[in-house]
Protein backbone atom coordinates (compact mmCIF):
# COMPACT_ATOMS: atom_id res chain seq x y z
CA UNK A 1 0.00 0.00 0.00
CA UNK A 2 3.33 2.68 0.77
CA UNK A 3 4.09 3.66 -2.67
CA UNK A 4 6.32 6.79 -1.58
CA UNK A 5 8.09 8.23 2.08
CA UNK A 6 7.88 11.49 3.40
CA UNK A 7 10.91 12.09 5.57
CA UNK A 8 9.91 14.31 9.17
CA UNK A 9 13.38 16.78 10.15
CA UNK A 10 12.86 17.31 13.76
CA UNK A 11 15.38 19.69 15.33
CA UNK A 12 16.47 17.56 17.92
CA UNK A 13 16.36 14.40 16.46
CA UNK A 14 19.62 13.66 14.25
CA UNK A 15 18.08 11.08 11.73
CA UNK A 16 14.76 11.36 9.87
CA UNK A 17 12.01 9.90 10.71
CA UNK A 18 10.16 8.21 7.50
CA UNK A 19 6.87 7.91 7.35
CA UNK A 20 4.84 5.62 4.47
CA UNK A 21 2.70 7.76 2.33
CA UNK A 22 0.07 5.79 1.41
CA UNK A 23 -2.38 6.17 -2.01
CA UNK A 24 -5.93 5.93 -2.35
CA UNK A 25 -7.93 5.04 -5.73
CA UNK A 26 -8.67 8.34 -5.85
CA UNK A 27 -7.99 11.69 -3.14
CA UNK A 28 -4.92 12.72 -1.70
CA UNK A 29 -2.23 10.78 -0.53
CA UNK A 30 -1.86 10.37 3.09
CA UNK A 31 0.56 10.14 5.02
CA UNK A 32 0.83 7.29 7.47
CA UNK A 33 1.82 8.98 11.02
CA UNK A 34 1.54 5.61 13.22
CA UNK A 35 5.55 5.27 13.40
CA UNK A 36 5.48 8.76 15.17
CA UNK A 37 4.53 7.46 18.40
CA UNK A 38 7.84 5.46 18.79
CA UNK A 39 9.24 8.86 18.04
CA UNK A 40 8.00 9.94 21.05
CA UNK A 41 5.32 12.08 19.26
CA UNK A 42 1.73 12.56 18.60
CA UNK A 43 0.19 14.41 15.95
CA UNK A 44 -2.41 17.48 16.65
CA UNK A 45 -5.49 17.68 14.67
CA UNK A 46 -8.98 18.85 16.30
CA UNK A 47 -11.55 17.86 14.49
CA UNK A 48 -9.66 15.38 11.76
CA UNK A 49 -9.48 18.08 9.92
CA UNK A 50 -6.62 16.58 7.82
CA UNK A 51 -6.53 13.08 9.98
CA UNK A 52 -8.02 9.75 7.95
CA UNK A 53 -8.99 7.91 10.29
CA UNK A 54 -9.70 4.31 8.47
CA UNK A 55 -9.40 3.05 4.70
CA UNK A 56 -12.67 2.65 3.46
CA UNK A 57 -13.80 1.60 -0.13
CA UNK A 58 -17.70 2.91 0.32
CA UNK A 59 -17.97 6.28 -0.75
CA UNK A 60 -15.41 9.09 -2.20
CA UNK A 61 -16.21 12.60 -2.57
CA UNK A 62 -13.85 15.53 -3.93
CA UNK A 63 -14.89 18.23 -2.27
CA UNK A 64 -13.29 20.86 -4.44
CA UNK A 65 -15.17 19.32 -7.76
CA UNK A 66 -18.23 18.80 -5.80
CA UNK A 67 -18.25 15.02 -6.61
CA UNK A 68 -19.80 12.50 -4.69
CA UNK A 69 -19.69 8.62 -5.44
CA UNK A 70 -21.20 5.41 -3.82
CA UNK A 71 -19.07 2.39 -4.58
CA UNK A 72 -17.61 4.71 -8.06
CA UNK A 73 -20.79 5.68 -8.99
CA UNK A 74 -22.22 8.96 -9.00
CA UNK A 75 -25.28 10.56 -6.87
CA UNK A 76 -26.81 11.83 -9.14
CA UNK A 77 -26.96 8.88 -11.41
CA UNK A 78 -27.89 6.84 -8.04
CA UNK A 79 -30.91 9.81 -7.40
CA UNK A 80 -32.27 9.75 -10.56
CA UNK A 81 -31.96 6.02 -11.63
CA UNK A 82 -32.09 3.81 -9.04
CA UNK A 83 -34.05 3.39 -5.37
CA UNK A 84 -33.06 3.46 -1.91
CA UNK A 85 -33.07 -0.12 -0.95
CA UNK A 86 -30.79 -0.73 -4.24
CA UNK A 87 -28.40 2.17 -2.97
CA UNK A 88 -28.55 0.07 0.53
CA UNK A 89 -27.67 -2.97 -1.58
CA UNK A 90 -24.76 -1.43 -3.30
CA UNK A 91 -23.28 0.13 0.29
CA UNK A 92 -23.32 -2.73 1.88
CA UNK A 93 -22.15 -5.15 -0.47
CA UNK A 94 -19.99 -3.14 -2.96
CA UNK A 95 -21.94 -3.71 -6.18
CA UNK A 96 -25.51 -3.33 -7.86
CA UNK A 97 -27.78 -6.13 -7.12
CA UNK A 98 -28.56 -8.35 -10.40
CA UNK A 99 -32.79 -8.69 -10.25
CA UNK A 100 -32.39 -11.95 -8.28
CA UNK A 101 -30.47 -10.55 -5.90
CA UNK A 102 -32.90 -7.38 -5.60
CA UNK A 103 -35.52 -8.77 -4.75
CA UNK A 104 -34.25 -11.16 -2.23
CA UNK A 105 -33.08 -8.46 -0.65
CA UNK A 106 -36.17 -6.83 -0.97
CA UNK A 107 -37.91 -9.02 0.44
CA UNK A 108 -35.89 -9.85 3.51
CA UNK A 109 -36.12 -6.06 4.33
CA UNK A 110 -39.51 -6.83 4.38
CA UNK A 111 -39.57 -9.72 6.69
CA UNK A 112 -37.89 -7.61 9.13
CA UNK A 113 -40.35 -4.42 8.95
CA UNK A 114 -42.02 -4.88 12.71
CA UNK A 115 -40.44 -4.33 15.82
CA UNK A 116 -40.82 -6.57 18.99
CA UNK A 117 -44.03 -5.75 19.94
CA UNK A 118 -42.78 -5.05 23.88
CA UNK A 119 -41.06 -1.65 22.01
CA UNK A 120 -44.44 0.20 22.08
CA UNK A 121 -44.01 0.29 25.81
CA UNK A 122 -40.60 2.41 25.47
CA UNK A 123 -42.41 5.00 23.66
CA UNK A 124 -45.01 5.68 26.60
CA UNK A 125 -41.88 6.61 29.11
CA UNK A 126 -41.00 9.64 26.72
CA UNK A 127 -43.50 13.14 27.26
CA UNK A 128 -45.49 13.82 24.21
CA UNK A 129 -43.75 16.62 23.20
CA UNK A 130 -40.12 15.25 23.55
CA UNK A 131 -38.15 16.07 20.23
CA UNK A 132 -38.29 13.01 18.38
CA UNK A 133 -34.64 12.88 17.87
CA UNK A 134 -34.41 11.94 21.60
CA UNK A 135 -36.90 9.43 21.77
CA UNK A 136 -34.73 7.91 18.61
CA UNK A 137 -32.09 7.67 20.21
CA UNK A 138 -33.27 5.90 23.16
CA UNK A 139 -35.91 3.43 21.11
CA UNK A 140 -33.05 2.77 18.73
CA UNK A 141 -30.57 1.96 21.72
CA UNK A 142 -33.22 0.05 23.49
CA UNK A 143 -32.89 -2.50 19.90
CA UNK A 144 -29.98 -3.36 21.64
CA UNK A 145 -31.55 -5.32 24.41
CA UNK A 146 -33.45 -7.54 21.97
CA UNK A 147 -32.58 -10.43 19.27
CA UNK A 148 -29.93 -11.97 21.08
CA UNK A 149 -30.42 -14.98 18.43
CA UNK A 150 -27.51 -12.96 16.02
CA UNK A 151 -25.42 -10.63 18.07
CA UNK A 152 -22.10 -12.37 17.60
CA UNK A 153 -20.45 -9.88 15.70
CA UNK A 154 -17.24 -11.75 14.54
CA UNK A 155 -19.99 -13.45 12.74
CA UNK A 156 -20.61 -12.30 9.03
CA UNK A 157 -23.93 -13.71 8.51
CA UNK A 158 -25.17 -12.05 12.06
CA UNK A 159 -23.83 -9.03 11.21
CA UNK A 160 -25.89 -9.44 8.28
CA UNK A 161 -29.43 -9.66 10.16
CA UNK A 162 -28.83 -6.55 12.27
CA UNK A 163 -27.97 -4.71 9.10
CA UNK A 164 -31.13 -6.06 7.68
CA UNK A 165 -33.08 -5.32 11.08
CA UNK A 166 -31.64 -1.34 11.19
CA UNK A 167 -32.45 -0.66 7.95
CA UNK A 168 -36.23 -2.46 7.88
CA UNK A 169 -37.31 -0.90 11.32
CA UNK A 170 -35.63 2.54 11.17
CA UNK A 171 -38.64 3.50 8.90
CA UNK A 172 -41.45 1.47 11.69
CA UNK A 173 -39.45 3.32 14.33
CA UNK A 174 -39.49 6.58 12.71
CA UNK A 175 -43.21 6.53 11.83
CA UNK A 176 -44.16 5.38 15.75
CA UNK A 177 -42.21 8.87 17.45
CA UNK A 178 -44.36 10.93 14.84
CA UNK A 179 -47.42 8.95 15.76
CA UNK A 180 -46.44 9.22 19.65
CA UNK A 181 -45.96 13.03 19.57
CA UNK A 182 -49.46 13.53 18.37
CA UNK A 183 -51.35 10.81 20.38
CA UNK A 184 -52.39 9.04 17.59
CA UNK A 185 -51.90 4.80 17.69
CA UNK A 186 -48.85 3.59 15.94
CA UNK A 187 -49.70 2.20 12.58
CA UNK A 188 -48.15 -1.52 11.48
CA UNK A 189 -45.86 -1.74 8.50
CA UNK A 190 -47.50 -2.66 5.32
CA UNK A 191 -45.52 -5.15 3.20
CA UNK A 192 -47.28 -4.63 -0.27
CA UNK A 193 -45.43 -1.74 -0.50
CA UNK A 194 -42.27 -0.47 -0.96
CA UNK A 195 -40.05 1.02 1.35
CA UNK A 196 -40.86 4.87 0.74
CA UNK A 197 -44.67 4.14 0.40
CA UNK A 198 -44.60 1.99 3.35
CA UNK A 199 -43.07 4.65 5.55
CA UNK A 200 -45.65 7.19 4.60
CA UNK A 201 -48.08 4.72 5.16
CA UNK A 202 -47.10 4.41 8.49
CA UNK A 203 -46.74 8.00 9.04
CA UNK A 204 -50.45 9.36 7.83
CA UNK A 205 -52.60 5.88 7.57
CA UNK A 206 -54.52 5.59 10.57
CA UNK A 207 -55.66 2.08 11.89
CA UNK A 208 -59.56 3.54 10.94
CA UNK A 209 -58.41 4.20 7.39
CA UNK A 210 -55.75 4.67 4.73
CA UNK A 211 -53.94 7.52 3.29
CA UNK A 212 -54.03 7.79 -0.02
CA UNK A 213 -50.10 7.37 -1.38
CA UNK A 214 -49.13 9.55 -3.87
CA UNK A 215 -46.80 8.22 -6.05
CA UNK A 216 -44.87 11.93 -7.02
CA UNK A 217 -44.76 11.87 -2.88
CA UNK A 218 -43.36 8.27 -2.89
CA UNK A 219 -40.28 9.14 -5.30
CA UNK A 220 -39.78 12.02 -3.72
CA UNK A 221 -39.23 10.54 -0.18
CA UNK A 222 -37.33 8.06 -1.95
CA UNK A 223 -35.16 10.24 -3.46
CA UNK A 224 -34.19 12.39 -0.50
CA UNK A 225 -33.24 8.36 1.58
CA UNK A 226 -30.85 8.02 -1.30
CA UNK A 227 -29.71 11.26 -0.86
CA UNK A 228 -29.17 10.98 2.60
CA UNK A 229 -27.83 7.22 2.58
CA UNK A 230 -24.03 8.16 2.94
CA UNK A 231 -21.31 10.26 3.02
CA UNK A 232 -17.98 8.87 4.24
CA UNK A 233 -16.79 9.59 7.61
CA UNK A 234 -18.85 12.42 8.71
CA UNK A 235 -19.14 13.25 12.24
CA UNK A 236 -22.11 10.94 12.96
CA UNK A 237 -20.09 7.84 10.69
CA UNK A 238 -17.00 8.46 12.72
CA UNK A 239 -19.16 8.33 15.73
CA UNK A 240 -20.39 4.61 14.87
CA UNK A 241 -17.37 3.41 13.51
CA UNK A 242 -15.96 4.80 16.86
CA UNK A 243 -18.67 2.77 19.08
CA UNK A 244 -18.39 0.00 16.97
CA UNK A 245 -14.47 -0.64 17.14
CA UNK A 246 -15.23 -1.77 21.09
CA UNK A 247 -17.13 -4.08 20.42
CA UNK A 248 -20.36 -3.09 21.50
CA UNK A 249 -23.73 -4.18 20.37
CA UNK A 250 -24.98 -2.60 16.81
CA UNK A 251 -28.26 -0.98 17.72
CA UNK A 252 -26.00 0.72 20.59
CA UNK A 253 -23.72 2.18 17.49
CA UNK A 254 -26.37 3.42 16.01
CA UNK A 255 -28.01 4.56 18.39
CA UNK A 256 -24.55 7.06 19.23
CA UNK A 257 -24.73 7.52 15.40
CA UNK A 258 -28.41 9.04 16.11
CA UNK A 259 -26.99 10.94 19.28
CA UNK A 260 -24.08 12.35 16.59
CA UNK A 261 -26.35 13.19 14.19
CA UNK A 262 -29.04 15.32 16.13
CA UNK A 263 -27.17 18.10 16.79
CA UNK A 264 -27.46 21.45 14.38
CA UNK A 265 -23.96 21.72 13.21
CA UNK A 266 -24.53 18.38 11.41
CA UNK A 267 -27.69 16.17 10.68
CA UNK A 268 -30.23 18.83 12.57
CA UNK A 269 -29.23 21.43 9.82
CA UNK A 270 -32.08 20.68 8.08
CA UNK A 271 -34.54 21.71 11.04
CA UNK A 272 -32.51 24.55 11.74
CA UNK A 273 -32.84 26.04 8.09
CA UNK A 274 -36.22 25.87 8.14
CA UNK A 275 -36.15 27.21 11.73
CA UNK A 276 -34.09 30.13 10.08
CA UNK A 277 -36.31 31.07 6.60
CA UNK A 278 -39.16 32.03 9.58
CA UNK A 279 -36.87 34.03 11.02
CA UNK A 280 -36.07 35.75 7.91
CA UNK A 281 -39.46 35.62 7.43
CA UNK A 282 -39.08 37.81 3.87
CA UNK A 283 -36.95 38.47 1.29
CA UNK A 284 -36.26 42.08 2.28
CA UNK A 285 -34.37 41.01 5.38
CA UNK A 286 -31.96 39.05 3.36
CA UNK A 287 -28.79 41.65 3.77
CA UNK A 288 -29.72 41.65 7.32
CA UNK A 289 -29.26 38.48 7.93
CA UNK A 290 -26.63 37.77 5.64
CA UNK A 291 -24.86 41.18 7.91
CA UNK A 292 -25.40 38.73 10.84
CA UNK A 293 -24.11 35.24 9.41
CA UNK A 294 -20.71 37.31 8.66
CA UNK A 295 -20.25 38.98 12.30
CA UNK A 296 -18.16 37.31 14.31
CA UNK A 297 -19.55 38.36 17.87
CA UNK A 298 -22.95 37.00 16.67
CA UNK A 299 -23.64 33.36 17.02
CA UNK A 300 -26.17 33.30 14.03
CA UNK A 301 -24.65 31.02 10.80
CA UNK A 302 -26.83 30.47 7.54
CA UNK A 303 -28.08 27.07 8.44
CA UNK A 304 -27.42 24.69 5.57
CA UNK A 305 -24.36 26.64 4.17
CA UNK A 306 -20.62 25.70 4.80
CA UNK A 307 -19.32 22.05 4.82
CA UNK A 308 -16.26 20.46 5.91
CA UNK A 309 -15.33 19.16 3.02
CA UNK A 310 -17.15 20.90 -0.14
CA UNK A 311 -15.57 23.88 -1.25
CA UNK A 312 -17.99 23.60 -4.22
CA UNK A 313 -21.23 23.09 -4.87
CA UNK A 314 -22.82 19.94 -2.66
CA UNK A 315 -23.73 17.75 -5.48
CA UNK A 316 -26.91 16.67 -3.28
CA UNK A 317 -28.52 20.14 -2.92
CA UNK A 318 -28.07 20.27 -6.40
CA UNK A 319 -30.05 17.70 -6.62
CA UNK A 320 -32.55 18.59 -3.57
CA UNK A 321 -32.98 21.81 -4.92
CA UNK A 322 -34.25 20.30 -8.45
CA UNK A 323 -36.29 17.65 -6.54
CA UNK A 324 -37.47 20.70 -4.88
CA UNK A 325 -39.06 22.50 -7.70
CA UNK A 326 -40.55 18.95 -9.47
CA UNK A 327 -42.14 18.31 -6.00
CA UNK A 328 -44.06 21.24 -5.41
CA UNK A 329 -44.71 21.83 -9.28
CA UNK A 330 -46.14 18.43 -9.68
CA UNK A 331 -48.16 19.01 -5.97
CA UNK A 332 -49.08 22.45 -7.15
CA UNK A 333 -47.87 24.08 -3.94
CA UNK A 334 -46.41 27.69 -4.33
CA UNK A 335 -44.08 28.18 -0.66
CA UNK A 336 -42.75 31.13 -0.59
CA UNK A 337 -40.15 29.68 1.83
CA UNK A 338 -38.78 28.61 -1.63
CA UNK A 339 -38.42 31.75 -3.24
CA UNK A 340 -36.84 33.23 0.21
CA UNK A 341 -34.32 30.23 -0.03
CA UNK A 342 -33.49 30.73 -3.40
CA UNK A 343 -33.22 34.07 -2.84
CA UNK A 344 -31.00 33.71 -0.21
CA UNK A 345 -28.88 31.37 -2.21
CA UNK A 346 -28.66 33.73 -4.50
CA UNK A 347 -27.16 36.68 -2.69
CA UNK A 348 -24.93 34.32 -0.30
CA UNK A 349 -23.40 33.12 -3.37
CA UNK A 350 -22.77 36.70 -5.03
CA UNK A 351 -20.82 37.83 -1.25
CA UNK A 352 -17.26 38.27 -1.00
CA UNK A 353 -17.91 36.70 2.47
CA UNK A 354 -18.76 33.30 1.43
CA UNK A 355 -17.27 33.78 -1.98
CA UNK A 356 -13.71 33.61 0.32
CA UNK A 357 -14.73 31.04 2.46
CA UNK A 358 -16.27 28.86 -0.24
CA UNK A 359 -19.47 28.41 1.73
CA UNK A 360 -22.23 26.86 -0.90
CA UNK A 361 -25.16 25.12 0.02
CA UNK A 362 -25.14 21.91 1.71
CA UNK A 363 -27.82 19.06 1.57
CA UNK A 364 -29.44 20.64 4.19
CA UNK A 365 -30.74 23.64 2.58
CA UNK A 366 -33.72 22.45 0.30
CA UNK A 367 -34.28 19.24 1.76
CA UNK A 368 -36.55 20.83 4.36
CA UNK A 369 -38.82 22.30 1.92
CA UNK A 370 -39.36 19.08 0.29
CA UNK A 371 -39.89 17.27 3.24
CA UNK A 372 -42.42 20.12 4.21
CA UNK A 373 -43.71 20.03 0.93
CA UNK A 374 -44.94 16.11 1.27
CA UNK A 375 -46.53 16.65 5.07
CA UNK A 376 -43.37 16.04 6.98
CA UNK A 377 -43.35 18.23 10.77
CA UNK A 378 -40.14 20.17 11.09
CA UNK A 379 -39.53 18.13 14.18
CA UNK A 380 -39.36 14.72 11.95
CA UNK A 381 -36.50 16.26 9.60
CA UNK A 382 -33.50 14.80 11.29
CA UNK A 383 -35.18 11.74 12.39
CA UNK A 384 -35.64 11.16 7.83
CA UNK A 385 -31.95 12.19 7.85
CA UNK A 386 -31.01 9.29 10.86
CA UNK A 387 -33.18 6.51 8.62
CA UNK A 388 -31.43 6.83 5.61
CA UNK A 389 -28.08 7.61 6.99
CA UNK A 390 -28.64 4.36 9.08
CA UNK A 391 -27.72 2.15 5.55
CA UNK A 392 -24.45 4.38 5.69
CA UNK A 393 -23.84 3.59 9.26
CA UNK A 394 -23.87 0.15 9.27
CA UNK A 395 -22.48 -0.62 6.04
CA UNK A 396 -19.25 1.65 7.57
CA UNK A 397 -19.42 -0.52 10.82
CA UNK A 398 -19.76 -3.85 8.60
CA UNK A 399 -16.53 -2.98 6.56
CA UNK A 400 -14.70 -2.04 9.92
CA UNK A 401 -15.62 -5.36 11.95
CA UNK A 402 -15.20 -7.46 8.55
CA UNK A 403 -11.44 -6.36 7.91
CA UNK A 404 -8.92 -5.42 11.23
CA UNK A 405 -9.00 -2.90 13.17
CA UNK A 406 -8.24 -1.70 16.40
CA UNK A 407 -10.21 0.33 19.27
CA UNK A 408 -10.48 3.75 18.19
CA UNK A 409 -8.34 5.96 21.51
CA UNK A 410 -7.23 9.23 19.94
CA UNK A 411 -4.62 10.80 21.49
CA UNK A 412 -4.40 14.39 23.29
CA UNK A 413 -1.89 17.66 23.54
CA UNK A 414 -2.18 17.75 27.59
CA UNK A 415 -2.13 21.38 29.00
CA UNK A 416 -3.02 21.10 32.72
CA UNK A 417 -1.07 20.79 35.93
CA UNK A 418 1.71 18.71 36.26
CA UNK A 419 1.77 16.22 39.15
CA UNK A 420 1.28 17.72 42.24
CA UNK A 421 0.52 16.77 46.11
CA UNK A 422 -3.01 16.53 47.61
CA UNK A 423 -4.26 18.86 49.90
CA UNK A 424 -6.15 17.55 52.83
CA UNK A 425 -9.63 19.44 52.90
CA UNK A 426 -8.53 21.55 56.26
CA UNK A 427 -5.89 23.21 54.51
CA UNK A 428 -7.27 24.20 51.33
CA UNK A 429 -7.54 28.00 51.14
C1 LIG B 1 -24.04 17.83 7.31
O1 LIG B 1 -19.45 16.01 7.18
C2 LIG B 1 -20.46 15.63 6.48
O2 LIG B 1 -20.32 14.94 5.50
C3 LIG B 1 -21.83 16.07 6.98
C4 LIG B 1 -23.03 15.89 6.02
C5 LIG B 1 -23.40 14.41 5.87
O3 LIG B 1 -24.08 14.10 4.89
O4 LIG B 1 -23.09 13.62 6.76
O5 LIG B 1 -22.80 16.47 4.77
C6 LIG B 1 -24.31 16.53 6.65
O6 LIG B 1 -23.73 17.82 8.48
C7 LIG B 1 -24.10 19.11 6.50
C8 LIG B 1 -23.70 20.35 7.29
C9 LIG B 1 -24.92 20.90 8.02
N1 LIG B 1 -24.58 22.03 8.89
C10 LIG B 1 -24.94 23.29 8.64
O7 LIG B 1 -25.54 23.60 7.60
C11 LIG B 1 -24.64 24.26 9.74
C12 LIG B 1 -23.96 25.52 9.19
N2 LIG B 1 -22.64 25.19 8.72
C13 LIG B 1 -21.58 25.11 9.60
O8 LIG B 1 -21.66 25.32 10.94
C14 LIG B 1 -20.21 24.67 9.07
O9 LIG B 1 -20.05 25.14 7.76
C15 LIG B 1 -19.94 23.15 9.12
C16 LIG B 1 -20.13 22.59 10.52
C17 LIG B 1 -20.85 22.41 8.18
C18 LIG B 1 -18.46 22.91 8.71
O10 LIG B 1 -17.60 23.33 9.71
P1 LIG B 1 -16.01 23.43 9.55
O11 LIG B 1 -15.53 22.60 8.46
O12 LIG B 1 -15.42 23.18 10.91
O13 LIG B 1 -15.77 24.92 9.13
P2 LIG B 1 -15.74 26.20 10.06
O14 LIG B 1 -16.89 26.19 10.99
O15 LIG B 1 -14.37 26.31 10.67
O16 LIG B 1 -15.95 27.33 8.99
C19 LIG B 1 -14.88 27.94 8.25
C20 LIG B 1 -15.17 29.41 8.20
C21 LIG B 1 -15.34 30.04 9.59
O17 LIG B 1 -14.97 31.39 9.48
P3 LIG B 1 -13.45 31.81 9.96
O18 LIG B 1 -13.34 31.40 11.42
O19 LIG B 1 -12.49 31.11 9.09
O20 LIG B 1 -13.46 33.33 9.79
O21 LIG B 1 -16.42 29.63 7.52
C22 LIG B 1 -17.35 30.25 8.41
C23 LIG B 1 -16.82 29.98 9.82
O22 LIG B 1 -17.28 30.95 10.73
N3 LIG B 1 -18.63 29.55 8.20
C24 LIG B 1 -19.82 30.16 8.14
C25 LIG B 1 -20.74 29.13 7.90
N4 LIG B 1 -20.10 27.94 7.85
C26 LIG B 1 -18.81 28.22 8.06
N5 LIG B 1 -20.17 31.44 8.23
C27 LIG B 1 -21.50 31.71 8.10
N6 LIG B 1 -22.45 30.75 7.87
C28 LIG B 1 -22.09 29.47 7.78
N7 LIG B 1 -23.00 28.53 7.57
Amino acid sequence: MADDKAQLHLNNLSDPIELPIHKGTAGPDVIDVRGLVQAGYFTYDPGFVSTAACESKITYIDGEKGILLHRGYPIGQLAADSDYLETCYLLLNGELPNKEQKDEFVNTVKNHTMVNEQISDFFTGFRRDAHPMAIMCGVVGALSAFYHDSLDITLERHREISAFRLIAKMPTLAAMCYKYSIGQPFVYPKNDLDFAENFLHMMFSTPCADTPISPVVAKAMDRIFILHADHEQNASTSTVRLAGSTGANPFACIAAGIAALWGPAHGGANEAVLDMLDEIGDISRIPEYIEKAKDKSDPFLLMGFGHRVYKNFDPRATVMRESCHEVLKELGITDPQLELAMKLEEIALKDPYFIEKKLFPNVDFYSGIILKAIGIPTSMFTVIFALARTAGWISHWQEMISNSYKIGRPRQLYTGYEARDFTPLDKRD
